[in-house]
């Protein structure tokens, strides 16, 4: 594409030829349904780097293998997958094999988006055949021996590449719909189910909660901790919104997962929720409590950091509670059997989704020690759980700085 500069006659014509195929998208069917797609496969937040073009590639994961970047998946011939034809396109998404027999590292979801439908992987192909070129070449992975050796991927596949379909009898159409698009490409057990060291899912124990990005991904089936029941109706305008009446504001990297939900077609989302709700109708909620009084007594220290820095926005009478926000009582992160999700909401706080107003909450990265983060964490699950008392606060607090700077 670069030759394009040098020559504003032919980048003329280009732009233009641009500007026509966007305005093909808008009109198409098959491309507007990839285009929802896209927004459920969560494609453009991790094929975009920061300030970097759309779908353009060079996003860092920190993965067991090493450090791998996203790729270009542009229209772009050179750096993109311009070149490439429908069916080098359907075998990376379901095999995770690129053209030339390129393997690719599971960072890619494709071991659920093999689970995904062909109709919709050629709705997605279409669809990106639609966005804009853009000549961005990603950064050179940093891998670690022996993961820098493609090919030994292959070893990795016949171990691990079983894609698992829900279970689904019993299911009514919209709930079977809402598993297709949660096991494959929502692709929400690559955060949500434990993996083994190598990057591979517990197949046996989907959603049952894992760790991701520095957070705690916490259990969406009968294991679910939170206090309030997550009815259909709350996780689809969760899941849209990353709000809803009866639950906390969706924190960290769910944050960004219900930003690229806001695009996608409500009714998929509906579905999503549907099942899920389903899913998490066994769980057995924890009845709220605030026993403000015996935790100041056991946690003093906790209790005036919590009053000095915190009560003014948490506590009873507060103008977040006076507009209906939820007290932490009610939030899932301080009945989660680990202090992670709340240690990182302290340390980074929490932004209302991107162009929305919304509840904002400030870092106190920079206001607190390790030990006074440890301490207001035991104060809060003490006075807001009757569940045991976090074990090892502090090595949590370590291990979440190393993410926050
Ligand atoms: C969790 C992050 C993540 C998500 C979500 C994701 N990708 Fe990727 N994708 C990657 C990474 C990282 C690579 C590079 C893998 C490698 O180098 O082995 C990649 C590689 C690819 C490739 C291979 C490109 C090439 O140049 O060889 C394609 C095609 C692709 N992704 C398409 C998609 C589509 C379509 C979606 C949405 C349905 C999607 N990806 C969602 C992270 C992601
Ligand atoms: C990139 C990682 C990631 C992906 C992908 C992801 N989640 Fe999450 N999710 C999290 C984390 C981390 C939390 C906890 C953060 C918080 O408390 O706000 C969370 C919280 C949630 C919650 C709130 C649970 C509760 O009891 O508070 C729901 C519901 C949820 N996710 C559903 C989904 C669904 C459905 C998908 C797939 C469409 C999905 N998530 C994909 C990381 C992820
Ligand atoms: C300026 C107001 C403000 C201050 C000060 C503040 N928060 Fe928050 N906090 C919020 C908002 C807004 C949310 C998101 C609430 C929602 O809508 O779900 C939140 C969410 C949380 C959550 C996740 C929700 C849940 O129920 O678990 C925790 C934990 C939390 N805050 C702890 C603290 C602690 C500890 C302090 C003091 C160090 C603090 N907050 C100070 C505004 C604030």
């Amino acid at each position: 594409m670069r030759r394009v500069s040098r020559n504003p006659a032919l980048a003329v014509v280009l732009v233009g030829g641009a500007l026509a195929i966007s305005a093909w998208a808008a009109e198409n069917p098959i491309a507007s349904k990839g285009q929802g797609l896209v927004a459920i496969g969560g494609c453009q937040g991790c094929h975009t780097a920061n300030s970097g073009a759309p779908f353009a590639g060079g996003r860092a994961f920190e993965t067991p293998f090493g450090t791998i970047y996203s790729t270009n998946i542009t229209s772009d011939r050179d750096h993109g997958i311009g070149g490439w034809t429908e069916a080098d396109f359907e075998r990376a998404m379901t095999r995770g094999t690129g053209p030339g027999g390129k393997r690719y590292y599971p960072v890619f979801p494709y071991p659920h988006y093999a689970l995904a439908s062909r109709e919709d992987i050629a709705a997605i192909w279409t669809y990106l055949r639609t966005i804009p070129a853009a000549a961005t070449e990603a950064p050179p992975n940093h891998l670690l021996p022996p993961f820098n050796v493609r090919s030994l991927l292959a070893g990795w596949e016949a171990l691990y590449l079983h894609p698992k379909a829900p279970e689904e009898s019993g299911l009514d159409v919209q709930a079977r719909r809402g598993a297709e698009l949660i096991a494959g490409l929502g692709h929400c057990g690559a955060c949500h189910t434990p993996h083994n060291r190598v990057g591979a899912e517990d197949a046996a124990r989907p959603l049952t909660g894992a760790m991701a990005e520095g957070w705690y991904a916490p259990p969406l089936q009968g294991d679910s901790p939170a206090p309030a029941p997550w009815t259909a109706e709350d996780l689809e305008t969760y899941l849209r919104t990353g709000l809803s009446d009866h639950h906390q504001a969706a924190a960290g990297p769910m944050g960004a997962v219900t930003a690229e939900l806001a695009q996608a077609p409500e009714s998929e989302v509906r579905d999503m929720a549907i099942y899920l709700s389903g899913l998490m109708s066994q769980a057995k909620h924890p009845a709220p409590v605030d026993q403000a009084q015996a935790a100041e007594r056991t946690h003093p220290e906790g209790a005036q950091l919590y009053a000095g820095a915190c009560a003014s926005c948490h506590d009873v009478g507060s103008a977040m509670l006076r507009i209906g926000r939820p007290s932490l009582a009610v939030g899932t992160p301080l009945h989660e059997d680990r202090a992670t999700d709340v240690i990182m909401i302290i340390l980074k706080g929490l932004k209302s989704p991107e162009g929305k107003a919304g509840p904002d909450m400030p870092p106190f990265a920079n206001s607190f020690t390790d030990d006074e983060v440890t301490e207001l964490s035991a104060y809060l699950r003490a006075r807001f759980s009757r569940e045991p008392a976090w074990k090892d606060i502090q090595s949590a607090v370590r291990a979440a700085r190393k993410g926050v700077t």
